[in-house]
């Protein structure tokens, strides 16, 4: 049952719209002022708050400020008896669902308030606890953002949903444009109906048209049999026109028609088609310069722009990261059957570092990367790929590993191991190392060379990686962290020289 506060100083009115509510099955709450409100919400947990604007102690408008702060996912219709356009920008603006006039009929408000709380359950927290967006029950995938502008788009797309205008998603690749597109279909009254994707930039020119619209027997060299396009499968759907930005100024001119008239020419056909079909597109293109240029219509971009959603690179909404990660271990453990539980405080630093050209879905794949990688139950810095700690080759920026050897001590240098390797030796191994000692001495003397150079170095590989497990007390992540070492080479290594890291705890 969802939970109604109304707050309003007029008794009649409260009364009149408990009632009204209650019959609709609402549990009903009501408050006298603002400050009552606040005091409601902070107590108790409101889904939607239906609030007068002129009232004693606190009015509406800084109730609906608080009340937003407290928790962005209340809902809060404003009822004014005395509306002016300033007050209902500034609602708005201030996370409003809507600012209304009084007198309003209590069927219109029910009715609004029903709207409200269906598009509010699309922007759901599910059981993880990232807040996500769902893509209806035949996806897995999650939209997950919590940021403000990813809580913003979540808003526009649950607004969207509800209408059948064309869409343009716009957004650097891997931003998620295709979940824009799938949120808004499977949210929406064509739900039921086929979600169709057409990748404009990946069918070569002279197929798209047909591809799209679909040919008559005999079309061209080729046609040996009738073909329906996709707008016709997607008849009743939604059809996604990937990579919009890609089409050539002939199919520009065809999909602007559909988009005018719903109408189009299945290739060698004489005969019309109308289709009910929603249009989502999205493009990372420069259309604005596109269009000076000449090589997208205007007239084609205004009529897809109409309700433009914009994703902003992740590097602009990093506090959606952690909420990302978290998504992702346990998208992934339930994926392979693991138990990860975290990642370690210096590998979020990295994360937090990179610059993630390829935006989520380079997180995703760095994520997934981990999961293969780590052995324990913290994904840590030596699991991410060295892309995102190492730096590149001639910077000077510190890595982030030479930090962590400044602040945990313990870096390895030559001088240590070549102590080290004086202690602790089988008597196989001390003469091994003593020959390689003479020879390393003597080296312009190619009589006294008595050991060939890759088992010097495996000698010398192995000794390494003894003594900086010796340092690390036999940790593996912090000796692959401190010495540098990716943790695979590290496993890999011990594995071939048979040392137990246990030895050294
Ligand atoms: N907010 C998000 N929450 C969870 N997963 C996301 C989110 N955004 C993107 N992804 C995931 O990232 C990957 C890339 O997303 P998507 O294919 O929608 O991006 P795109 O913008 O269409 O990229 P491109 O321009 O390269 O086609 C997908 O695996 C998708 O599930
Ligand atoms: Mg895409």
């Amino acid at each position: 049952m969802h939970r109604v506060l109304v707050v309003d100083d007029d008794k009649v009115l409260q009364d009149s719209l408990k009632q009204a509510l209650e019959y609709h099955h609402f549990f009903v709450n009501v408050a006298n002022n603002g400050k009552e409100a606040l005091n409601a919400v902070f107590r108790d947990k409101y889904d939607l708050v239906v609030m007068d604007v002129n009232m004693p102690e606190m009015d509406g408008m800084e109730a609906l400020q608080e009340i937003k702060k407290y928790d962005p996912s209340i809902i809060v219709l404003i009822l004014t008896a005395y509306s002016n356009v300033g007050d209902a920008v500034k609602a708005v603006k201030d996370g409003a669902y809507n600012y209304l006039e009084k007198p309003i009929t209590s069927d219109n408000l029910i009715a609004l308030i029903k709207r409200a709380l269906r598009a509010r359950s699309l922007v759901e927290t599910s059981a993880f606890s990232a807040p996500t967006l769902s893509l209806g029950d035949k996806n897995d995938d999650k939209f997950v953002g919590k940021s403000d502008v990813m809580q913003k788009v979540f808003n526009v797309i649950s607004k969207l949903a509800q209408v059948n205008t064309p869409v343009l998603i716009r957004g650097e690749s891997g931003t998620g444009k295709e979940l824009v597109a799938k949120a808004i279909h499977y949210n929406g009254p064509k739900k039921d109906g086929k979600f169709v994707i057409i990748n404009c930039a990946a069918i070569p020119e002279n197929l798209i048209e047909s591809e799209l619209f679909g040919h008559e027997k005999g079309a061209f060299t080729g046609a040996s049999e009738r073909k329906l396009g996709k707008f016709q499968y997607a008849n009743g759907g939604t059809i996604f026109l990937d990579e919009i930005g890609d089409i050539s100024p002939a199919m520009q001119v065809k999909l602007l028609r559909v988009l005018q008239e719903k109408t189009f020419t299945p290739v060698g056909s004489n005969r019309d088609v109308t289709v009910d079909v929603r249009i989502i597109a999205a493009s990372n293109k420069p259309f604005e310069e596109m269009i000076k240029e000449k090589t997208f219509r205007e007239d084609l971009f205004y009529r897809l722009n109409v309700l433009p959603v914009y994703l902003p690179p992740l590097r602009k909404r990093v506090s959606d990261l952690p909420h990302l990660i978290d998504y992702y271990i346990k998208y992934f453990n339930s994926l392979h059957g693991l138990e990860i539980k975290e990642i370690s405080p210096e590998a979020m630093s990295c994360i937090a570092k990179h610059n993630w050209p390829g935006n989520i879905r380079e997180l995703r794949n760095v994520i997934e990367h981990c999961f293969i990688i780590e052995s324990e139950e913290i994904i840590s810095v030596t699991s991410l790929p060295e892309t995102l700690w190492r730096p590149p080759a001639g910077s000077d920026e510190n890595p982030t590993i030479s930090q962590e050897q400044e602040e945990g001590g313990g870096v390895i240098n030559f001088q240590d191991i070549q102590d080290s390797v004086l202690d602790e030796k089988s008597e196989d191994e001390q003469s091994e190392l003593d020959n390689y000692k003479f020879t390393f001495a003597t080296k312009t003397d190619d009589n006294k060379i008595k050991m060939n150079f890759q088992h010097a170095k495996d000698m010398f590989e192995k000794e390494f990686i003894r003594h900086a497990l010796r340092l690390n007390g036999g940790k593996i992540n912090q000796t692959a962290l401190k010495a540098n070492i990716p943790k695979k080479t590290l496993l890999r290594k011990i594995e071939k020289y048979e040392i137990n890291p246990k030895d050294f705890h």
